[in-house]
């Protein structure tokens, strides 16, 4: 690269005198006081997703100062920058309906300002994809850094988390186990300090499938948010930094179909988050690559789940870090890895690992001989009332209930489940299928974690735990249950999950991947002639007409229609 194209001269605001427009550039940031030197030298931007929303970022500006120092001892100049922040609480309508704004927002503000490499710093669910999808799109040196998961408090002698103990004590809550008081106290335990949530969830599945992908530091996925390790990983990634730009290492050489395919056998073997699919299909999306549903359930068929971490296991991610972390996975499932993918040390997967300390003994990484679950822990199953797939969290689920056949109790939207869920006259039983309509990316919009419906009040006060649930959202990492998600295409698309009614006879079979609405062809017809179109208030402007008007479906990762090149490939490559 020409020195015209390091460092502060490269990427001038337009003047039409690129002379004066140096001249200016540096007479303003001199304002803060840097000198010439400073200046001189290459520049590593750090986003910084500092804010008063995010708890789970509530580390950032420590990280910042590690990153820097890391940056300022390999000899390079630290600027940091602000981009969105997006938390899980705090998203309305949903934060799945931000992402892509927040991967405009991180691309634009990575093109448009002067930096040889970036260090991306997020966390919380809907972060790290959005960083990693405006990375690849801009196609800088790029590192991601994980802000890291949170420690574990206690209630009443017993060790609890987020979030899958939230949903837990508020299924006891709901059923009448537990009072007002219990509820209240647990509420000050659950996320007792910084950092991401601390079981399998979302942040925890995405923080290990981009070190799997090569895009983090070897190590840097668990560390938690508030360890000397987490200080120390983010000053390496700010020296890695400094040498991605002296070596030009973009994440296009990173985030090939090989990585991804390593990325998705890691998703299975962890039992990671059903939303790590929704997000690789999108990162992958940005790659050119579309991604093979079926394939993907393939590999599934021979990469067992061995990470004993809630909602599968019991453990918390802090539990996986003193096992050795992710290595300590890659080494189980070695054989089923491409090692020869380059990351971002400029070694390969199978350099690394070799590197890593060795293993010892642990409790929290199974033997393949052994393993929590024998399959990975997604299944895709297809059938009419899901054409393009949809996913359950099989290792999740009730052994019982894998194979079912009930009658559809339906909700058209969010908020009818939300109004009629709990009526005492609701015509359900627990041998029942819930069904929810209209809550896919357009439906809601946004793709809201409402999968994981409730239990009707009466059924959970009868002690009903589990029952099959199907929908076109998504489900929290966190939770469980035997809940069939992303139904393709959407009810709001077009896709048959409109035309279920109350009584319609639905048949799950997940060994046979099947998913069956028994109603004849001609009745779903009639039914289709029925449909009116949802319409959303506001949708005339702004966001959410984009959002509406460009968002494709789960299977292609809900990512804009137009920033997705035309695939040249898929992913996995590689036969189960
Ligand atoms: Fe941020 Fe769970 S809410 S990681």
């Amino acid at each position: 690269m020409s020195d015209e194209n390091r460092g502060l001269k490269q990427g001038l605001t337009s003047y039409g005198d690129a002379g004066f427009s140096l001249f200016l550039r540096k007479a303003f940031i001199k304002g803060m006081g840097y000198s010439d030197d400073a200046l001189e030298r290459p520049i590593i931007g750090v986003v910084d997703t500092f804010s008063g929303y995010n708890a789970c970022h509530a580390n950032v500006p420590d990280l910042i100062e590690a990153v820097k120092r890391g940056v300022m001892l390999a000899g390079a100049l630290p600027v940091p920058f602000p981009t969105i922040s997006i938390h899980e609480s705090f998203s309305h309508p949903t934060s799945m309906y931000l992402r892509n704004l927040m991967s405009m927002d991180t691309e634009e503000m990575i093109r448009a300002q002067p930096m040889d490499a970036v260090v991306l710093i997020g966390g919380c669910d809907k972060t790290v994809p959005a960083q990693l999808m405006g990375a690849l799109s801009a196609n800088i040196p790029a590192i991601q850094l994980v802000t890291g998961p949170m420690l574990t408090g206690s209630h009443r002698g017993e060790r609890v988390g987020a979030c899958t103990d939230c949903r837990r004590f508020w299924g006891r809550y709901r059923a009448d186990e537990i009072d007002d008081q219990e509820i209240a106290e647990v509420n000050n335990q659950l996320v007792p300090g910084a950092g991401t949530c601390g079981v399998m969830g979302t942040a925890s599945t995405m923080a290990l499938v981009t070190e799997a992908l090569g895009m983090m530091l070897p190590g840097g996925a668990t560390a938690p948010a508030v360890s000397s390790d987490r200080r120390r990983i983010a000053e390496a990634t700010g020296a890695c930094a400094v040498a991605m730009a002296r070596d030009d290492r973009k994440p296009s050489g990173i985030m090939t179909q090989h990585a991804f395919e390593n990325a998705l056998t890691v998703l299975l073997a962890t039992g990671g988050s059903t939303n790590g699919i929704v997000h690789l299909a999108a990162m992958a999306g940005r790659a050119g690559l579309s991604l093979d549903l079926d394939a993907f359930d393939r590999i599934g068929r021979k990469v067992p789940v061995l990470v004993d971490l809630k909602p599968s296991g019991q453990h918390y991610m802090q539990d996986l870090h003193n096992a050795g972390g992710l290595v300590t996975i890659l080494r189980a499932i070695r054989e089923h890895l491409h090692l020869d993918c380059v990351t971002v040390t400029g070694r390969t997967l199978g350099e690394e690992i070799d590197a890593a300390p060795a293993s010892f003994e642990q409790a929290i990484v199974a033997p393949v001989s052994a393993p929590i679950y024998p399959e990975g822990g997604m299944a895709v199953v297809r059938g009419n009332l899901a054409p393009g797939g949809a996913i359950v969290k099989q290792s999740a689920a009730s052994p019982d209930l894998m194979r079912h056949r009930g009658r559809a109790v339906v909700f058209t939207s969010v908020e009818d489940m939300a109004e009629r869920v709990d009526a005492s006259d609701l015509d359900v039983t627990g041998d029942d299928i819930l069904v929810l309509q209209n809550a896919g990316p357009k439906g809601a919009p946004g793709m809201p974690e409402a999968g994981y419906m409730p239990i009707p009040r009466k059924l959970a006060r009868a002690g009903i735990k589990d029952m099959v649930r199907i929908s076109d959202a998504r489900m929290s990492g966190t939770a469980s249950g035997t809940i069939v998600l992303h139904v393709t295409p959407e009810a709001s698309d077009g896709g048959p999950l409109a035309l279920v009614r109350d009584g319609d006879m639905i048949e799950l079979d997940v060994a046979k991947r099947s998913l069956t609405l028994d109603v004849a062809e001609d009745e779903l017809e009639r039914r289709r002639g029925e449909i009116v179109p949802r319409q959303h208030a506001g949708s005339d402007r702004g966001h959410l007409k984009l959002f509406l008007d460009s968002v494709l479906q789960a299977d292609q990762g809900c990512d804009f229609n137009f920033l997705v090149p035309v695939a040249v490939g898929k992913v996995p490559v590689t036969e189960g």
